[in-house]
């Protein structure tokens, strides 16, 4: 029976309808897989190209001796306060590999007022990059209660006398916090303030290398307005978006005004401690990186031991605060002792009132080198030719049995506990 024509119209328009469906469909999904394929292959060659980057800067000499010229090439604000520096070395020869959250030495010269070259420290603040490292630096002011005092010489001087094409003179790499990408373990990183910098390198390698290692990624700051990375810290958030390995957080100690416009990442009236860590983390089997302002290393290491975490999973780096240190400083209980800068022809005599051995020099017009003055570049080094020497802080340079053995000292990290000769 032939079926009546309309019907045999709808029959047609109905099947033709079903297989334009079908046919787009097809092509629908065809796309979607070569976009995928082609998504990974981006992927892959980008994992590739960081691996080759890498091989390369490994095969280079790891260091350099002394000073190199290095020219900013970029000079970025992230936020007011903050500047990133993006170095190229003035030779154009390789740059070599560094571990993520060790920090460069600059000797500042010709800084207004000094006469001598100025040395200061910054931590690298992104992952190894062939092409240029990078620092962030914070304009340290005058403090709060003293503001005719000269606001931070070294930072004051990146800030407002280095322009893009200037050259600086630039120490190799160094320092021992530091983590090897690599690895396996897992991994909490703590960053307070400026103190953000050494593990956010440490951060952005684990993101580069496209490691499974679990890590938990904490900056703790007082309110947004002290969120100095904001910007840069969003689109890291969004590179981690689908690396369920990788847990970033944002920590504002103080209220917020609008706690519905926090982003997911972020949380307010939380510090980073011990009642966050353990409601987020399974257990408190990780290694601990953790760099910011004395009160906070002070107050997360004593947690930290309070939850029982193995001193040796413990990592810290302090930036030290030479304001703080003159102004707290109350010593008054240390004996008379006298101190022999044999060098200078200098004899002083100490009984506490100041914070190190260096300090105790450079109040007697005696020109020590430093740069770090937290005991872990080795700038200062001195020789003891008589006597000995207390350490108020362990210092990471060389340990102190072997600072001991070797008849130095560190005089930015330690004070002298008997009559003492040093040979400066
Ligand atoms: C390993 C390491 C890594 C670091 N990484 C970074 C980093 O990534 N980014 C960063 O920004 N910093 C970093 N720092 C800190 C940095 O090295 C400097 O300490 C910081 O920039 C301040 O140096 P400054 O020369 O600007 O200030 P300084 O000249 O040292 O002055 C510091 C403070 O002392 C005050 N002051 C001046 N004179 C007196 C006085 N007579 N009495 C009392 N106070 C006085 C100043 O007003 C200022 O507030 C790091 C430090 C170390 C050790
Ligand atoms: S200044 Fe760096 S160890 Fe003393």
């Amino acid at each position: 029976m032939i079926p009546e024509l309309p019907g045999l119209i709808i029959l047609i328009l109905v099947a033709t309808i079903i297989s334009l469906v079908l046919l787009r469909q097809l092509a629908i999904t065809r796309f979607e897989l070569k976009r995928e394929a082609a998504e990974m292959k981006l992927f892959r060659a980008r994992i590739q190209a960081v691996e080759t980057d890498r091989k390369k800067a490994m095969e280079t000499p790891s260091a350099w001796n002394g000073l190199r010229k290095f020219r900013v090439d970029r000079k970025e604000h992230p936020s007011e306060n903050i500047c990133s520096f993006y170095l190229i070395p003035h030779d154009r020869k390789p740059l070599p590999a560094f571990l993520p959250g060790q920090y460069l030495t600059f000797q500042l010269d010709s800084i207004p007022g000094q006469v001598k070259p100025t040395l200061r420290c910054y931590s690298l603040s992104d992952c190894y990059r062939p092409d240029y490292y990078r620092i962030s630096v914070k304009r340290v002011c005058a403090p709060a209660d003293q503001p005719d005092l000269p606001p931070g010489i070294g930072s004051s001087f990146l800030h407002d006398q280095i322009e893009i094409g200037s050259l600086l003179d630039v120490m190799a790499p160094n320092g021992n916090f530091s983590i090897n990408p690599e690895d396996s373990s897992a991994l909490v990183l703590i960053g307070g303030g400026i103190g953000i910098t050494p593990v956010l390198s440490m951060f952005n390698a684990i993101i580069e290398t496209g490691s499974q290692r679990e890590v938990w990624f904490f900056y703790g700051v007082r309110n947004p307005s002290e969120n100095i990375l904001k910007e840069m810290l969003k689109e890291l958030n969004h590179s981690i978006a689908d690396r369920p390995n990788l847990h970033f957080q944002v920590c504002y100690s103080e209220p917020v005004d609008n706690p519905d416009a926090l982003l997911p990442y972020e949380r307010h009236k939380t510090h980073v401690s011990i009642k966050l860590l353990s409601s987020l983390l399974p257990s408190n089997n990780y290694e601990f990186y953790s760099c910011g302002p004395p009160p906070m290393m002070k107050a997360i290491k004593e947690d930290l031991r309070a939850w029982n975490v193995p001193a040796r999973s413990i990592h810290e780096e302090v930036f030290p605060c030479r304001a703080e240190n003159r102004q707290t400083h109350n010593n008054n209980e240390h004996p008379e002792v006298s101190v022999d800068f044999r060098k200078s022809g200098k004899q002083i005599m100490f009984s506490g009132e100041c914070q190190s051995l260096l300090d105790l020099a450079r109040d007697n017009d005696i020109g020590i080198a430093s740069a770090c003055e937290v005991g872990s570049c080795g700038t200062c080094v001195s020789a003891i030719v008589a006597g000995n020497v207390e350490y108020f802080q362990e210092p990471s340079w060389k340990d102190e049995s072997q600072l001991i053995d070797e008849g130095l000292c560190l005089p930015c990290v330690c004070l002298p506990n008997s009559e003492i000769i040093i040979d400066q």
